[in-house]
């Protein structure tokens, strides 16, 4: 007689833009899994790879030298079906049909508001973990992702002011972040930028060319203003601006675009990956439901998927301030 199995599976997926550090909770999740005595089914395409019943069974090999890696090797996507019941119910059978008994969702606000809809219609256990290069996901200290893509536009900021201090320009160099300006003022002070502009605090053009040029007068030849990414106000519109203002300045724009998502993530990256990925597990294995584990303070923590998604003004007027107080 065939003994029936009683090892628990946990599916795994990573959906929404990818995150420098997504491959590192992948394999954390993976192998803090293996090591608790589950299974680990891995789906590619985030939730249209669940849709699409595109499920793999992983082993603590699968998940080798992916650590240093940018990007996700389990592929993402931005699923619309999944945010429709007719998609759930259809994710739902491959779910049953791969005998998943818990889920573990990694990606930002929109893969946790898909985990939260997904966990509430089927009642089943799911765990997201937060990661974004936006760091917009509420109740973590930070998001998985959002360290590197700081280095990363630091390191570009770096090599702007070579440029922006030889030729005497003012640059507009335009960020990431979707509605949330913390890549734009964090890397203006970690580059020491002039200024930033970000869409939690408006900013009068006037002013800040004042600001500019009272800046240029005092002790600069150059200056850089950080932007978040804006449908209308993006760089080129405060670029253009303040070209037709005042037509004394050197302006140039400079979009940084998708080179700010890829790259070997940073160590912090890995870390915060490896320790909420394996806390994932532990509070699977401790029958949490449909939850978010974060970091607050330094220490893992369970953050209801409710609270995880709400949009929340988490910037912080002081970033702001040190900018404009460090730049005279
Ligand atoms: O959410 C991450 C992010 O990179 C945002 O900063 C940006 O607005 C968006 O994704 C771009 O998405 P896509 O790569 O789908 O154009």
């Amino acid at each position: 007689m065939v003994q029936k199995t009683t090892q628990k599976t946990i599916g795994i997926l990573t959906s929404g833009g990818d995150a420098p550090g997504m491959n590192a909770a992948v394999r954390a999740v993976t192998r803090a899994a293996i090591a608790e005595g589950y299974k680990v089914k891995a789906i590619y395409h985030g939730y249209q790879g669940l849709i699409d019943g595109e499920i793999k069974e992983f082993t603590s090999e699968s998940v080798s030298g992916i650590i240093s890696r940018g990007g996700t090797i389990l592929r993402s996507a931005r699923c619309l079906e999944f945010m429709t019941p007719e998609g759930r119910a259809k994710a739902y059978e491959q779910y049953v049909k791969a005998g998943i008994d818990a889920l573990v969702c990694i990606g930002g606000n929109g893969t946790l508001t898909g985990a939260m809809d997904f966990a509430d219609e089927y009642d089943i256990q799911c765990i997201g973990i937060p990661a974004t290069i936006d760091n917009d996901v509420n109740g973590t200290d930070e998001t998985i992702g959002y360290d590197t893509t700081l280095n990363t536009i630091m390191d570009c900021v770096d090599k702007i002011r070579d440029t922006a201090a030889s030729h005497e320009r003012i640059f507009f160099v335009e960020v990431m972040g979707r509605d949330a300006g913390w890549l734009a003022q964090c890397s203006a002070i970690a580059a020491g930028a002039e200024a930033a502009i970000v869409p939690e605090s408006k900013t009068d053009v006037d002013q800040l060319a004042a600001y500019i040029e009272k800046g240029i007068r005092k002790s600069k030849n150059s200056s850089i203003v950080l932007v978040s990414e804006s449908p209308k106000c993006g760089a080129m519109h405060y670029a253009d601006r303040v070209k037709k203002e005042y037509p004394q300045f050197d302006v140039r724009v400079s979009i940084l675009g998708h080179m700010q998502r890829g790259g070997s993530p940073s160590a912090r990256d890995r870390i915060l990956a490896s320790v909420l990925g394996a806390f994932a597990v532990k509070s699977i294995k401790e029958k949490q439901h449909n939850v978010m584990v974060g970091m607050s303070n330094g220490v893992p923590v369970l953050v209801p998927f409710a609270k995880a998604i709400q949009v929340q003004d988490k910037s912080d007027k002081t970033f702001l301030e040190l900018v404009s107080k460090l730049s005279n």
